[in-house]
Parts: C-alpha cells; structure tokens; sequence
C-alpha cells in the first residue's frame, strides 16, 4: 500500500522525507510527492509519477526544496489512475494543473488507506464550493478537514476529530495547516504509523525501517487517534481531543537489517537470510534448558482445542495450508485453513473450542485484521503469529508469537514465510506434547530436526548457481504447473506465487491428484512442470503423475530428497534436498523454488523487489 512519512525538527526536511521515502518504497511505487514548509511560508509541493527516483532527480535529491517540516508519500494507486495529478500531497484547496508549486491552500496532506464514504463527502463539499482535481479518495479527506477547520472556526486538533468520525474505510493521514509552520498533525485508523522522536526532531512514517537511521524511539499510535508533531516533541489525543499519554518502545532492530548489504536485490539477500532467520525464530520459542516449547496459549488452551482455524492472506495462508498438513499429522486436532478475505464476510458456524491462528508478515494486512476481529467478536481465542512487532494484529489478538524474520524488503516474501512454515511445526509439536500424543523422545528427535534445517538450507543456497543456469530456459514460458500431493502441493502454492509475483509468467499450482480432472489437458510439447516429491508414502503416486505429464511432451522439473534417483527416469533437472522429517520438507524444497523465482525474474529483466502492481503490505482490501 501507500507509505508516508514526516519530518520536524532543525535539518532540511526534503532529504529526510526522500531518504524515508526510498525505505518505503516497497509499499508503493506508482508515484509520489513531498510538502515541505520554509518557516510560515506556504508549502511547496513537488510530485512526480513512477519510481521516486523520478520525485529525487526533480527535486535535486531535495536541496531543490527549503524548509525544515514537510510530509511525504508513495502512492499504490486505488482509487485515480497513477497520475501526477492524483499523485499526493493533495491540498484543500481548488488547485488547477498538476498540483505541483507553492500552495495557498489552509491544509496539505498525505493519506494512506480508503476513504470508502468519499463520493458522499466530496458531494457535500462541492456543495459548500470546494472544487475537486483529482480522482483520489484522499482529496475529499483533506478538503473534509479544512471544511470544518474553517466553518466552526476550530484548531487542528478539533478539526481533525470532527474528520475522524466522518471518514469511514482507513487511513493514516497526515497534514500541515497552513497557519501552524513547523507542526505536523497525524490521525489513523487501521493503517499502520508510527512517530519517532529523536533530539530536537520528530519523525512520522508508515514501518519502521523508514526512521530507523534517526531512532529507535518510536511511539505506535492508535486507532482512533492522533497526534500533534512538533521538533523534538509529539502530543497524543483521542477522539474527545484529550490528551492521551504514552510510552515510546524500543525497536531492536538495527538499521543494517534494512538495507541491501552487498546483494544486488533484496529478495536474493533475504532468500540467504533464511539460515539465521530459522535458527533465530527457533531459539525464541525452544527453551535450551528444558527444550520447553512457548509459542503463545497456555498449556490448558491447547490441550482444550478441540479444531484450528487458520486464516491468512497471500504466503502466510500458504503457510497456513502447510500447517494444517502437519498439525493434523502430529496432532490429531482437526485444522481448518481459511482466507481471511472469504472468511472475514462468510456466515462461518462456529462451535466447540476453537483456537484461531491468524498469520500475517505485516500484522496489518486489512483482510486478516478484519478476520481477527471476526473472531474475537464471536469469542474464539486467537492466536496471532507476526512478524512485525507492535502491529495492529499482534497487539488486538489475545496472545502473539513473533516469527524473527527481522525487516523483510522485498515484495515477494521468503524468510517471513520461512519463519511461518516453522512456527506450524512448533505449533504442532506443542499440541502434540500437552495432548500426549508424543513422547519426550519423539519431541525431542524433532527438535533435533528442526535445529538441523538452517544448514540444511545453507547447503541448498550453496548450490543456486544450478538454478541460476536452468532459469535461463524459462525466460520465454508462457505458464508452469507446480504439482505435488499432501504437504509438497502446500509448498507448490508458494513456489508457484513466487514465479508469478515476480517473474510474470503464469503459473499454476495443483494437487497431483486433481491432475486428470482437467489440468492435464494443458500439458503439450514443452510445457514446464514442476513435481515436488519428498513424502515417502506418496512417492511412488507422485512417479506415476510424472510419467502421465512426460509422456504427453512436458518438459519437467523435480524437487526431491536424497536418494529418491529413480525420479531422474523421467525429470529433465532435478534438485536434491537434504533428508529431514518428511513433516518439515518445504522448508528445503522451497529454497530451490524461490531461487528459480528469483532468477528467472532477472532474467527477463525485471523489477524482483519491486514486482508491478503489487504491495507488500496490503492495508486496504
Ligand atoms: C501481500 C504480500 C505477500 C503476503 C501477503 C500477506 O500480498 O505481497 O507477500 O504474503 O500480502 O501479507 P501479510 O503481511 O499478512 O503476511
């Protein structure tokens, strides 16, 4: 989705925006735009349409811009075509032409979210002699503030409560009153924000890493809140415009963590992060002494369960539908996978002692927040698995476990999803012990297993150079099919969406099973497949599936264990994994599959962190 950030405090503010902008860029990247504020002069607008590398050559990289207070934004487009016109800040004022200049207007700002009343209140507006040049949501919020900052004669504080009632849909929106130099204003509702203050300077923006260099001193506001920004200072209020008091939190973190370190993409930097990732999440939930297991509900919790609604978007709920193979598996708890943007609006029966996982990188993604609300309204405990520590899912769920993925770039997600698929094996391994259904031994050779998988990994990454070689053979295909039976189809999903996300070739992923059931009439001369085979007891079906697909001129690929060599029979390329617990394989079959991702996206030239059309964290549904 859109990012925004903000700055007040002594330095030049446009450089600082830009600098947080380029962190953020991994939300938006159809256009973007700053306001910056010399004293009381008014602010100056700048927008540019495509990659803020655009807003960064017009601007000078900022020196073109004075002022120490501005806000900033990258916009994915919802609503009006990426365009400069739409392009944000958007201003209160009856603006003619791209919007770019010095603005008169009493209010400029920037929104991330949907205004999804917008029509109604741009009716009202055009009513009362606003006049809108935009086709943006965002427009009408900004004109909505200064309507009623002008007609009750009210500060910002008052004016922006009144707007918060009066907006439905989310945003985080922050703005400048022109009769307020050097302050901020900020209010949100269900998209993500946080301010950070440092010596005499202030910070706002929509994730961390965009005010990491500056500080680690962040407050979260809230929903339904907001915030008035001076340098160096931040002031909280509610709804009734009373002061709120809180507390800054400490981020972890470093600022290195966020950045490319020497590879050339993000994606391929966090694809080898994935050995430290798995090993860090496993040690945050593995107690060394007494191999106690603590991943979020009490003993009493889990023992009780008597099913598991997983609900996810996206990777995460691939990692749900590989969670449900295992916990069954291990478990004997009955697992339901849902996505949360069928399961946020379905009539779901909801009986017995239901435990509800909702998985997310973000722990803001819309539809999963809309989920958990779902359930806690109908009063099923829930537990949230997140990456990004004090996001709106990790704080409104009754418990959290943290995946330690660290800050994760690129669009196409890996070593979060990584750190999913290993918080269902613990999930599993947990239930598994408080209900008896395991022994010490048995916990503890899968402990073993687990400790094991981050060199296992390593080994794989050792070996992308093969990958690397037979991406270039997919360069010009116009569709891959992935198949695989029982959990190697829950890592199909995933390879499949890594090739489409970034790679643009269409790609499809299917149970073997299903195969005679109509995705068989696709496989012609050439046509690539993908077979994952590393489960032992459907190994030989799997075989069989290949031969079906070969024999009708498929041009195959096989991603197995060690030892299965009778499989080269058929596959044209095949990549071994190491052998682990057949529960735990894709977390080595997925590594080839993301490198193949990778790769084949380089090839054909195109933009793997940044893939078109996507966001990595979709705070609007
Ligand atoms: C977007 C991202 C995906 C991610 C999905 C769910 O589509 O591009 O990589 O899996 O959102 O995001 P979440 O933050 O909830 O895991």
């Amino acid at each position: 989705m859109c990012g925004i950030v903000g700055f007040t405090g002594r330095r030049q503010a446009a450089a600082v925006l830009l600098e947080g902008l380029k962190k953020l860029e991994y939300r938006g990247y159809d256009s973007a735009g700053i306001a910056v504020r010399n004293g009381s002069e008014l602010a100056e607008v700048v927008k540019a349409t495509g990659k803020l590398k655009n807003l960064c050559e017009k601007t000078d990289n900022g020196n073109a811009l004075k002022g120490t207070c501005g806000i900033g934004h990258t916009r994915w487009a919802t609503h009006g075509e990426p365009t400069k016109k739409n392009a944000h800040p958007h201003v209160s004022g009856n603006c003619v032409g791209s919007g770019s200049g010095p603005v008169e207007s009493n209010v400029v700002g920037v929104h991330n979210g949907i205004n999804e009343n917008y029509q109604e209140l741009k009716d009202k507006l055009t009513r009362h002699g606003y006049v809108f040049y935009s086709g943006t949501d965002t427009e009408a919020a900004i004109k909505l503030i200064d309507y009623y900052y002008r007609k009750y004669q009210l500060g910002p504080v008052d004016a922006l409560t009144r707007s918060m009632v009066r907006i439905r849909g989310s945003y985080a929106l922050e703005v400048m009153f022109k009769d307020y130099p050097g302050e901020i204003y900020v209010m949100r509702k269900d998209s993500p924000m946080i301010i950070g203050v440092a010596d005499g300077e202030t910070y706002v923006a929509s994730d961390v890493p965009a005010i990491l260099e500056h500080t680690r001193s962040v407050y979260y506001i809230d929903n339904m809140e907001l915030a008035r920004l001076l340098p160096g200072e931040v002031h909280f209020f509610d709804l009734n415009g009373d002061e709120v008091k809180k507390d800054p939190v400490e981020i972890t973190f470093s600022a290195e963590s966020a950045e490319k370190g020497g590879y050339e993409h993000f994606m391929l930097k966090e694809i080898h992060e994935q050995p430290r990732v798995l090993a860090d999440t496993l040690h945050s939930a593995v107690d060394p002494d007494t191999c106690r297991i603590d991943i979020g509900p009490d003993d009493g919790t889990l023992r009780n369960t008597e099913q598991l609604l997983i609900v996810a978007c996206g990777s995460a709920y691939h990692a749900g539908v590989a969670g449900q193979y295992v916990i069954e598996k291990l478990a004997g708890v009955p697992v339901r996978v849902e996505l949360a943007s069928e399961f946020r609006y379905r009539t779901v029966p909801v009986t017995g002692n239901i435990l509800a996982v909702v998985i997310s990188q973000s722990g803001e993604t819309a539809d999963s927040l809309a989920a958990l609300r779902k359930l806690k309204k109908n009063n099923i405990r829930t537990l949230a698995v997140v990456n990004v520590v004090g996001s709106s899912i990790a704080r409104e769920a009754d418990c959290v476990f943290y995946t330690k993925a660290g800050p994760e770039i690129a669009v196409a997600t890996t070593k979060a999803y990584s750190t999913q698929l290993l918080s269902m094996y613990l999930l599993a391994i947990r239930l598994a012990e408080v209900r008896g259904i395991i022994d010490g031994a048995r916990k503890a050779e899968l402990i073993a297993e687990l400790e094991a998988l981050p060199e296992k990994v390593a080994r794989l990454l050792e070996e992308k150079e093969r990958l690397q070689w037979f991406s270039t053979k997919l360069v010009s295909a116009l569709s891959i099919f992935y198949m695989g039976r029982g959990i190697d189809y829950a890592a199909c999903l995933e390879g499949s969406l890594k090739m489409k996300e970034i790679s643009y070739i269409h790609s499809e992923a299917y149970a073997a099973g299903e195969l005679k059931h109509g995705t068989i009439s696709l496989i012609e001369d050439g046509r690539l497949v993908i077979g994952v085979l590393t489960q032992p007891d459907l190994y030989e079906k799997m075989i069989s599936n290949l031969v079906e697909v070969k024999s009708r001129g498929a041009f195959l690929m096989a991603v197995t264990n060690y030892g299965n060599y009778s499989v080269e029979d058929n596959a044209d390329f095949v990549v071994y994994v190491p052998k682990t617990d057949p529960l735990f394989y894709p977390s080595l079959s997925i590594v080839p599959l993301q490198l193949l991702a990778y790769y084949t996206a380089v090839n054909r030239g195109e933009d793997v962190d940044k893939p078109r059309n996507l966001a990595k964290s979709v705070t609007v549904e």
